[in-house]
């Protein structure tokens, strides 16, 4: 699904640095959870209402769907929601570690050409900086409509420091925590199936 340019989208998020962090701020932040690849907002947002009180900070690199997701933060006016514009690749060395209570990745760019597998989201150097960014028990919740993705991703957790907690080929949605991004509400409105793994730090 490619998103369409929208022009009021750079302005829109250089008008509003409000809802924007920088590794600074949350760096700054004792308590946080973390979408990287937040796309367009819809779970970002939703968590965000469903938790008042937890702060949420979405990771996007695509600058239409940051100022749909900056949109929603300001329309909602959504205190506990911020924003980073900006490449998970080029910000997640300069977090610090033990810091986030828990990372969520939502139907990531499966990337399915093999040459092209470091760029997944879960190749093995992005769950080394997951890994170290974590706090203590701190939980990675990944979601995927992709079977090849879900298998690559099992491979590499395989040689990774996690603790494998779940491994879904068919979530059912149910669990009460959790809310639906924008791409697991189209899936699941074609009735296919969506993967879901939960890792642990140890
Ligand atoms: C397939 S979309 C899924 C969007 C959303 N998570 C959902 O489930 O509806 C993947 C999103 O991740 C973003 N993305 C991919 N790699 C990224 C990276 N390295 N840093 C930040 N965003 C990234 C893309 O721009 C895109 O918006």
């Amino acid at each position: 699904m490619r998103t369409k340019f929208k022009a009021w989208a750079q302005p829109f998020l250089d008008e509003h640095l409000e809802i924007q962090c920088s590794v600074e701020d949350l760096n700054s932040y004792p308590r946080y959870y973390l979408e990287i690849g937040s796309g367009k907002g819809q779970f970002l947002c939703a968590m965000a209402l469903k938790y008042p009180t937890k702060l949420f900070v979405g990771i996007e690199r695509n600058v239409t769907c940051a100022g749909i997701t900056a949109k929603k933060i300001v329309e909602n006016q959504l205190e506990n929601a911020k924003l980073m514009f900006v490449d998970a690749e080029k910000v997640l060395p300069l977090i610090k570690d033990n810091s986030v209570e828990t990372l969520f990745l939502n139907f990531s760019d499966p990337w399915p050409k093999k040459r092209h597998g470091k760029k997944r989201l879960t190749s093995e150097k992005f769950l080394k900086e997951y890994y170290r960014i974590l706090k203590e028990k701190g939980r990675l919740i990944f979601k995927t409509d992709n079977e090849q993705l879900f298998n690559f991703s099992l491979e590499m957790i395989e040689n990774s420091p996690f603790e494998l907690i779940l491994a879904d080929p068919n979530y059912d949605g149910l669990d009460s925590f959790d809310e639906m991004s924008e791409y697991e509400r189209n899936f699941r409105q074609q009735n296919l199936p969506i993967y879901r793994i939960i890792l642990e730090k140890l």
